[in-house]
């Protein structure tokens, strides 16, 4: 499964690159305005930071507008996928964008007949919300599953992108139901490499080594 970071942030994508596991970006409306910055501007440098795909959702929500505001996300790099709403406008939008070979992340998908149609309309990436089904006492996880088994059932090439995910937790189940992509915000990418007992196993080792005397250079 690969691993995208849901942020607009271009200081944590930095460090998270660092690590060589990052394989995509993905951005939202809310995500740009919490970042403060303009919006082709981040988009612009975040792609120059990964030559991975970096999701860019339209603002508009009629399919013309939302077209030709596309064509223009798509036009700030080769590795930009344009996002669109699970709406009526927005599977419009993905089939025509996909005729033109722009790659789309079809988003706000909360149903498995949602994510059909988003297949059907040619996209990309399917964005499924965990966390937010889970917030209303649903689970979010069960999508995944099903969105997989019809995606197999059908032969889709759609790729699963478990959105909205809330913790550690979540990324290891995501995996084992058969998502594609994760996208993960900068703290639980944090939180998956860290754990207590790697923390003190380590600091034993490194007080033992020390007592040792020796060196290995
Ligand atoms: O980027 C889409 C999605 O991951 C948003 O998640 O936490 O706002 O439900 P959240």
């Amino acid at each position: 499964m690969k691993i995208f970071l849901d942020t607009a942030e271009t200081g944590e994508l930095k460090s998270a690159f660092a690590t060589g596991l990052i394989d995509g970006v993905t951005t939202n409306p809310s995500l740009i305005a919490k970042s403060g910055r303009d919006f082709k501007e981040v988009v612009a440098e975040i792609c120059e930071m990964t030559d991975g795909p970096v999701s860019a959702e339209v603002a508009s929500t009629e399919a013309e507008v939302m077209v030709k505001e596309g064509r223009i996300l798509s036009d700030i790099a080769s590795n930009v996928v344009v996002k669109l709403p699970l709406t009526f406008e927005g599977l419009s939008a993905c089939r025509e964008l996909t005729e033109d070979g722009i790659d789309t992340n079809v988003t706000l998908c909360f149903t498995a007949a949602q994510a059909w149609l988003a297949a059907k309309a040619g996209a990309t990436y399917i964005s499924p919300f965990i966390g937010r089904l889970d917030d209303l006492g649903m689970n979010g996880m069960e999508l995944i599953e099903e969105i997989r088994i019809l995606y197999d059932q059908h032969g889709y090439e759609t790729q699963v992108l478990a959105a909205s995910i809330r913790g550690p937790v979540h990324v290891k189940e995501a995996a084992l139901a058969g998502a594609d992509v994760a996208t993960i915000p900068p703290k639980v990418f944090s939180q998956l490499i860290k754990h207590p007992l790697t923390d003190k196993g380590l600091d034993d080792f490194v007080k033992d080594w020390k007592g040792t005397g020796q060196s290995i250079l």
